[in-house]
């Protein structure tokens, strides 16, 4: 029975989908009711109790993505009075001027025949709650439709955020508000801004206007820009936490004020990716007094109450280097390079509260010396947050959460902010645990790739950092984010949209369905193996084209397939099962040749020709595995053994992918020499 839902939620999604409201993330309580509310051009929208241009705005940007969702359903986009509406808002209070860590998110929903309720202490729960509703319309038999049911719900966690890296590549503004759309579907609240490093420095600054102008390469945001993103942010209940890194990670500030750094310069722009010696001078009064200026024109453009200062991957080589600094140390009895981190850390605290905000960095920042209210940025590993709330510092669990390490959305999912050392914290230590960020950074993202590297695996972040802690079914989890795949296709997000003009692009020819078939079956290589990898080292200014930047995070289709031959292997002889296996099993099999012509004629494919002869290959044994399977022989040891060779082989990366179809036709070869 099990299986058999495996296999129907596996090979016909849409069918299932149709009965299960595929919330992401899922609420705190679902109750299902009986009947349905209609969703047609009669859809109106009333708000009642609190009432404030931001809650008006949000109404707005939920009408205009119903009708897109629907297809242009004619709406009336005017909200309206009176008890007739179908829709009926009531929040009892709005929002602070500018949006603080902790408001009440919280929301109940109540959709029944004649009308839906949207109940929210504040408007930001109303917001929350019309992403839910959004997600509940479906496509009916008559129309659309929401099937009647009563949700409570509130998130787990008051910080949910997302980092995303525009120094390494510099990200337009059209895609930040595509990205922060998604984040609000997912109701993720926190935008972190990584704005500076070595590679760019990407704001305007009037104050010192040669760190943009010089530290740039003209890929800047204006502040009139800042100002549209925030407040385009804060119309989707997301705020915008600014990070200028230092006193590493800062080779772009010192092309154009190269008086900040402990070396003789003259400094440029960084091409490469890495840990760079260049820091700034923390021994120097000209540094704070720079910093000082910096910070509070940074702190009246960005409103949030945080500012995060980076801190991280300082190698201390500069310093090393200086013998004014070493004579410093030596004075101030600084014993290491980590003390006189700290020494500056102290320093830019106290800056950056002088301008009314809260330092937060990575978890090289965490020493006693600093004080209580700054918050750790976990990246190293999840110690250091319990390590930190032990000592009664807040904390944003990111280790685990990297998205450019391209694990899959299970492992993301599983990466819990209070597991290990966290799960063994008093309640009242937990709360100091604020939640986390999924991270992009950007050595190997463009604006064209950047959706596909985000979502939706970052949905998976997004529900863990939401939902109870109990919701771990991955299953369901994988099935709800196909649907909120869909869906953020809608809002015009690109991870889907991309692939096929990348692959036309790679193929050069108008018949992409080979290269696809490939393409779908590969996964880039994971963790930091791009970079070590490569044949010549990477830098800012390699074209980011390739079939590894094409190539989906998670492969669908592998993990599918992976799933069908799990359950034919624990014994479900369903015939249909086995078909779809074979047939896979065929297309594979038989795709080389039909690339073979176009490796002649493309120089982005050429790359990629001993991974597809490896696909054909190894679902060749596949194939013949089944046989053996099909006919209840066992193979001989030694076909066993040249077949696993062949999978040895084919599971090596090539051109920085992974054929990561191999392990399933590997447990298929196992099965065929273990049949009896
Ligand atoms: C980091 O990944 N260096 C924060």
């Amino acid at each position: 029975m099990r299986s058999l839902l495996l296999l129907l939620l596996g090979l016909l999604p849409t069918l299932a989908l149709a009965q299960l409201p595929a919330l992401m993330p899922v609420p705190s309580s679902i109750k299902t009711g009986t009947g349905q509310l209609k969703v047609d051009a009669s859809f109106t929208v009333a708000i009642t109790g609190h009432r404030e241009p931001r809650m008006e705005r949000s109404v707005q940007i939920f009408l205009n993505d119903l009708r897109r969702q629907a297809g242009m359903l004619p709406l009336d986009m005017s909200i309206v009075d009176g008890p007739s509406a179908t829709l009926t808002i009531h929040s009892v209070t709005g929002t602070k001027d500018v949006q603080e860590l902790g408001e009440d998110e919280s929301y109940q929903l109540e959709i029944t025949s004649n009308g839906a309720k949207l109940d929210a202490p504040a408007t930001l729960g109303v917001m929350r709650g019309l992403q839910t509703f959004l997600q509940l319309v479906q496509t009916g038999s008559n129309g659309f439709i929401i099937p009647a049911v009563s949700i409570q719900d509130a998130p787990r966690f008051p910080w949910r955020g997302l980092m995303i890296d525009v120094s390494r590549h510099f990200m337009p503004v059209e895609v930040l508000k595509r990205n922060l759309d998604g984040m609000a579907a997912v109701k993720m609240n926190v935008f972190h801004w990584h704005l500076s490093d070595n590679q760019g420095f990407r704001v305007e600054s009037k104050k010192f206007p040669k760190l943009h102008q010089l530290g740039s390469d003209g890929l800047f945001y204006t502040q009139d820009e800042i100002r549209d993103v925030i407040a385009y942010a804060r119309e989707r209940g997301i705020r915008v936490v600014p990070e200028f890194d230092m006193p590493g990670h800062a080779t772009s500030w010192f092309v154009g004020y190269p008086e900040l750094a402990s070396g003789p310069g003259p400094y440029q722009i960084e091409r490469h990716w890495g840990v760079f010696d260049p820091a700034m001078d923390p021994t120097r009064d000209s540094t704070y007094k720079f910093l000082d200026e910096f910070i509070g024109e940074m702190a009246k453009l960005f409103p949030d109450q945080f500012f995060h200062i980076g801190g991280d991957e300082v190698n201390g080589k500069e310093w090393d280097a200086n013998p004014k600094i070493q004579e410093f140390k030596r004075a101030h009895g600084l014993s290491s390079n980590e003390d006189l981190q700290a020494y500056f850390n102290k320093h830019v605290q106290s800056i950056v509260a002088k301008h009314k905000k809260i330092m937060l960095g990575w978890d090289e920042i965490l020493r006693p010396e600093l004080p209580n209210d700054i918050v750790i940025q976990s990246w190293r590993g999840p110690e250091s947050l319990a390590q930190a709330a032990r000592q009664g510092y807040r904390g944003l669990l990111s280790h685990g959460y990297y998205l450019d390490l391209m694990w899959s959305a299970e492992r993301h999912y599983r990466n819990e902010p209070l597991s290990g050392d966290a799960a063994n914290l008093t309640p009242e230590q937990q709360k100091h645990i604020l939640g986390g960020e999924a991270c992009m950074w950007a050595e190997f993202i463009a604006p064209e790739t950047i959706d596909s590297r985000v979502w939706p695996r970052n949905a998976a972040v997004a529900e863990r950092l939401w939902s109870a802690q109990t919701v771990t079914d991955i299953p369901s989890m994988y099935q709800r984010m196909a649907f909120i795949s869909h869906r953020l296709d809608w809002l015009g997000l690109t991870h889907n949209s991309s692939y096929t003009p990348m692959l036309h692009r790679i193929t050069g020819t108008e018949d992409i369905a080979a290269v696809r078939v490939l393409t779908d079956a590969v996964e880039p290589v994971k963790g930091y193996e791009r970079e070590q990898l490569a044949i010549e080292p990477p830098t800012s200014a390699t074209p980011l084209n390739r079939v590894v930047d094409a190539a989906r995070p998670e492969s669908e289709t592998s993990r599918r397939f992976s799933l069908m031959v799990d359950d034919f292997l624990r014994g479900n002889r369903n015939p249909e099962l086995e078909a779809e296996i074979r047939r896979q099993l065929g297309i594979w099999h038989i795709n080389d040749a039909a690339l073979q012509p176009l490796f002649g004629m493309s120089f982005l494919l050429q790359e990629v020709q001993p991974l597809s002869q490896n696909l054909s290959a190894v679902s060749a044994a596949g194939l013949a595995a089944l046989e053996y399977i099909d006919h209840a022989q066992s193979a001989p040891a030694d076909w066993m053994n040249q077949q696993l060779g062949l999978v040895a082989q084919a599971q090596k990366p090539q051109a920085q992918l992974l054929l990561v179809v191999a392990p399933a036709i590997e447990k298929l070869i196992r099965a065929a020499a273990s049949h009896n």
